[in-house]
C-alpha cells in the first residue's frame, strides 16, 4: 500500500511537473537550478543557473538586461542568437549582417576605424587622415557605408581632368593614379610622383623622354647600366673596363653624382677605408691602388714613412719577420690598425 501510494504520488508528481513546465519539452536543465524557494518565481540572486552554459554568453550590457527582453516567451530556446535578430541593422545592409566584425555587447561605438580601412586596402594616411567621413562616404545617411572601392579615380577624376601641370589628359596618362602617385600621398606634388624610381639628384629631369620613349612607360629598366653603359665604357679615371669593375654601378655610385664614388662594400670585403684608421686618410683610390687599372695591387708604404723607414721599423723592434713591403704590411694589418 505504501509502495502503491508512492508510485501514485510519483506518477502524479511527474505529470504535474510536465503539466506545469511552461518552458517547452527540450529544456534539459534541472527545475531546481532556477526554482528552489518553493515557488515558480525566478530569483536571479539565488540560482544555480549560469547562462554561459547555454552556449550564448552574456557579456557587456547583456548582463544587466532582463531575461524577458530577450526571451519574450518562457520557451528559452526560441531566442535567436545572432545580433541582427534582436537589433536593427541601422546600416541598411551596407556592411553585411555580421555585426561582431565591428561591435560587441558593451556599446555601439567603434574605435578601430583606421584598422577597418587598412583591412579594406585603403589605409587612411596623408590627407585622407584629416578628411571627414562624409567627404568620402556620400550615402544618404551617415550610417550607410556603401561600397566605393579603393580606386583613386573613383574620387579624383575631377582632379585628373583639371590637371594642368602636366595636363594628364593631353599627355595620355593612365587613370590608374598609383602608377605614378603614392597611395600614402600627402599631395599630388613632385615628392610623391614617380616614387618607385625617385627623380632626384642627377635624375631631376622634367623631360620624360630622356628615359622613356613615347608613353610606353613600362619599358624602362631601373638598372643603371641599361641607360649608362656608354658612361661606364667612357670613364678613363679610373678606367672601369680595364679595372674589371662590376656593371652594378650601385656598388660604388648613387644617383646624386658619379663623383665622388662610394665603394661601400670595400670595408667588409677588402680593407676598411670608410671606417677605422683610414677613414678620411685618403683622397683618391689611386693613393693605395697606385698601378693604373689594376685594383688587385696596392701600396701601403707610399704613405707610411716612405722617407723614413726607420720610424716604421722602430714600431716593429720586437716584431719577428717584419719586412718593409706592402703585401707584408697588409697581411699583418688586414684591418689597417695596430692590433
Ligand atoms: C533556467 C532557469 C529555469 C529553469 C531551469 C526552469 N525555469 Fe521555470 N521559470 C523560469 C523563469 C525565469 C520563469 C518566469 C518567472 C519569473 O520571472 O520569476 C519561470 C516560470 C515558471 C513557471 C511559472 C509560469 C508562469 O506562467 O508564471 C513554472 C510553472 C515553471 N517555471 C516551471 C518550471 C519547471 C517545471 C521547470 C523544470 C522542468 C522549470 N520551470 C525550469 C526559469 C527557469
Ligand atoms: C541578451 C539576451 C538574453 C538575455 C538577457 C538572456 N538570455 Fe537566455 N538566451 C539568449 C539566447 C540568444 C539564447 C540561445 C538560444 C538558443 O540558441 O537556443 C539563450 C538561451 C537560454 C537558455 C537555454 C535554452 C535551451 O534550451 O538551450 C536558458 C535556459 C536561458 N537562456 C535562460 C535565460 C534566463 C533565465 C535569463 C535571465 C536571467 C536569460 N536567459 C537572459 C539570450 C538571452
Ligand atoms: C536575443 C536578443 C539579443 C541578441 C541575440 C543580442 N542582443 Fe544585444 N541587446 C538585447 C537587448 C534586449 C538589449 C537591451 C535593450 C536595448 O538597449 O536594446 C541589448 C543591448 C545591447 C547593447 C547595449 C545597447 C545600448 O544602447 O547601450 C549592445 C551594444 C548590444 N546589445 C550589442 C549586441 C551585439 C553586438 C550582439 C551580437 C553579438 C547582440 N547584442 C545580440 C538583445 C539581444
Ligand atoms: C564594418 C563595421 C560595422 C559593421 C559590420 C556593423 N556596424 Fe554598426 N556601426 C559601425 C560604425 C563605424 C558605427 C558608428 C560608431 C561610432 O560612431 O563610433 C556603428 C554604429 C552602430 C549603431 C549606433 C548607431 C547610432 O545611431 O549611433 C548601431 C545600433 C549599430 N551600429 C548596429 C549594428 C548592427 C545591428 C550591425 C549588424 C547588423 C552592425 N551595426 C554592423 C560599424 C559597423
Ligand atoms: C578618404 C576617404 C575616406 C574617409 C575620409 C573615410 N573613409 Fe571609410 N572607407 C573609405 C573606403 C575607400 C573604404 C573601402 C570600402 C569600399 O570599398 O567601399 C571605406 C570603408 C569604410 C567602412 C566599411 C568597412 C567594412 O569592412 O565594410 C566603414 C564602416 C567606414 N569606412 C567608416 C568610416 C568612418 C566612420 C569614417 C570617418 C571616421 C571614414 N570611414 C572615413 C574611404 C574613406
Ligand atoms: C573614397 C574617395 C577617395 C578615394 C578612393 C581616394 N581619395 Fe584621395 N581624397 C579624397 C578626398 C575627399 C580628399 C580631400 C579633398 C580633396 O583634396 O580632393 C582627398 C585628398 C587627396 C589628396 C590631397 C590632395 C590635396 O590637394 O591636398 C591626395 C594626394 C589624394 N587624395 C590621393 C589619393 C590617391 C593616390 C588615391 C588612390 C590610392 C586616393 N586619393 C583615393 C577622397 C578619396
Ligand atoms: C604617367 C604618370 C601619371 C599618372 C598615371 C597620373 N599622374 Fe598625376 N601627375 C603626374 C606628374 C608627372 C605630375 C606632376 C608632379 C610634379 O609636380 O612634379 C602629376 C601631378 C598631378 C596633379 C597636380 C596637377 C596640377 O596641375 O597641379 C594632380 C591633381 C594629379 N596629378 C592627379 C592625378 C590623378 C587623379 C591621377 C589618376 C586618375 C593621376 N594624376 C595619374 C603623373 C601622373
Ligand atoms: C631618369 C630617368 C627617368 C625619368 C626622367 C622619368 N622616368 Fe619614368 N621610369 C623610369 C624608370 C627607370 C622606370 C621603371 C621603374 C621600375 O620598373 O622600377 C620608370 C617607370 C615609369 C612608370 C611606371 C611604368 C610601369 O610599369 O608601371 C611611369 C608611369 C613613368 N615612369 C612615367 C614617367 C613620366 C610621366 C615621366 C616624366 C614626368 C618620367 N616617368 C620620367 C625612369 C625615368
Ligand atoms: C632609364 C634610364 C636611366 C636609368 C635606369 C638610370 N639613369 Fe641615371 N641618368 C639618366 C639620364 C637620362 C640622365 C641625364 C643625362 C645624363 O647625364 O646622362 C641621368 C643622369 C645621372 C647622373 C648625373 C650625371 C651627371 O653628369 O650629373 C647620375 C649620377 C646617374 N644618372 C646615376 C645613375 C645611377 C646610379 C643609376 C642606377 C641606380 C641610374 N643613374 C639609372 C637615365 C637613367
Ligand atoms: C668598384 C667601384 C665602381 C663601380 C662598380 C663603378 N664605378 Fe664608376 N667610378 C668609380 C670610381 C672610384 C670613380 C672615380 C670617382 C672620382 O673621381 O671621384 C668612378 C667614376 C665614374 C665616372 C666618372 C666621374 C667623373 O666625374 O669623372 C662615371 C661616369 C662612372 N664612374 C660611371 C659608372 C657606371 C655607369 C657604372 C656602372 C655601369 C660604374 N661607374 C661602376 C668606381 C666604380
Ligand atoms: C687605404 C688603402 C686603400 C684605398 C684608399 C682604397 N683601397 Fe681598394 N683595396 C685596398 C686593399 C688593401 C685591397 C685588398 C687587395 C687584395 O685583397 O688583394 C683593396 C681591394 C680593392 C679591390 C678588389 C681588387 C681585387 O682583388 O679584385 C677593388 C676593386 C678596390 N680595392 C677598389 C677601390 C676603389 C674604387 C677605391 C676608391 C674608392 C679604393 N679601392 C680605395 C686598399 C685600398
Ligand atoms: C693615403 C695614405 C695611407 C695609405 C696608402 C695607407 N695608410 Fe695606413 N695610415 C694612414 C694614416 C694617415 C694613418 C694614421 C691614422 C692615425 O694616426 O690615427 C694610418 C695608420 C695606419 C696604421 C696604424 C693604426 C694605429 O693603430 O695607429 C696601420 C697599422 C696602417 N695604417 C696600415 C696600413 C696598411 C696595411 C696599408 C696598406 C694596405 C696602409 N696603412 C695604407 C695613411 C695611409
Ligand atoms: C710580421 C708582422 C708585421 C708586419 C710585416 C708589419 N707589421 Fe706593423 N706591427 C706589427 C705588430 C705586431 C705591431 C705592434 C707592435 C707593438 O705594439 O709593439 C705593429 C705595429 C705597427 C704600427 C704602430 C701601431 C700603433 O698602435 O702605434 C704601425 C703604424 C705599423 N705597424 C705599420 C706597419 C706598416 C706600414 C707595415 C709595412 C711596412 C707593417 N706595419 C708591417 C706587425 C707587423
Amino acid at each position: 500500500m505504501q509502495r502503491l501510494s508512492f508510485i501514485l504520488i510519483f506518477i502524479l508528481g511527474v505529470s504535474a511537473a510536465y503539466a506545469q513546465n511552461p518552458h517547452g519539452e527540450k529544456l534539459t536543465i534541472d527545475c531546481k537550478a532556477c526554482h528552489n524557494s518553493g515557488s515558480w518565481l525566478y530569483n536571479a540572486n539565488d540560482t544555480l543557473f549560469d547562462h554561459n552554459d547555454t552556449g550564448f554568453e552574456l557579456e557587456g550590457q547583456h548582463l544587466s538586461t532582463d531575461c524577458k527582453n530577450c526571451h519574450n516567451t518562457l520557451v528559452f530556446d526560441q531566442a535567436e542568437n545572432t545580433c541582427v535578430s534582436c537589433h536593427t541593422d541601422v546600416h541598411s545592409m551596407s556592411v553585411g549582417d555580421d555585426c561582431i566584425r565591428c561591435h560587441d555587447a558593451s556599446n555601439w561605438l567603434v574605435d578601430d576605424i583606421p584598422e577597418l580601412h587598412e583591412q579594406n586596402g585603403f589605409p587612411l594616411l596623408g590627407q585622407h587622415q584629416v578628411v571627414s567621413c562624409s567627404d568620402c562616404h556620400v550615402s544618404e545617411t551617415n550610417l550607410r557605408w556603401d561600397r566605393i572601392g579603393a580606386d583613386c579615380a573613383t574620387c579624383h577624376m575631377d582632379d585628373y581632368n583639371a590637371s594642368q601641370n602636366p595636363n594628364h589628359m593631353e599627355a595620355g596618362f593612365s587613370t590608374i593614379c598609383t602608377d605614378c602617385h603614392d597611395v600614402f600621398a600627402d599631395s599630388w606634388g613632385a615628392e610623391n610622383f614617380h616614387f618607385f624610381f625617385p627623380l632626384t639628384g642627377g635624375h631631376d629631369i622634367s623631360d620624360c623622354a630622356a628615359c622613356h620613349e613615347g608613353t610606353n612607360y613600362s619599358a624602362a629598366s631601373p638598372e643603371c647600366v641599361s641607360c649608362h653603359l656608354d658612361d661606364f665604357n667612357g670613364v678613363t679615371s679610373p678606367n672601369h673596363v680595364a679595372s674589371g669593375f662590376s656593371q652594378d654601378c650601385t656598388m660604388c655610385h648613387d644617383i646624386a653624382a658619379w663623383s665622388p664614388a662610394d665603394f661601400k662594400s670595400h670595408d667588409d670585403e677588402y680593407f676598411p677605408i670608410y671606417s677605422g684608421k683610414h677613414e678620411s686618410a685618403w683622397n683618391s683610390c689611386v693613393e693605395c691602388h697606385t698601378t693604373a687599372g689594376n685594383y688587385t695591387s696596392f701600396s701601403c708604404i707610399d704613405c707610411h714613412e716612405h722617407s723614413n723607414q726607420n720610424e716604421v721599423a722602430k714600431d716593429h723592434d720586437e716584431v719577428r719577420d717584419y719586412v718593409y713591403q706592402s703585401n707584408a704590411c697588409y697581411s699583418c694589418h688586414p684591418n689597417g690598425d695596430g692590433d
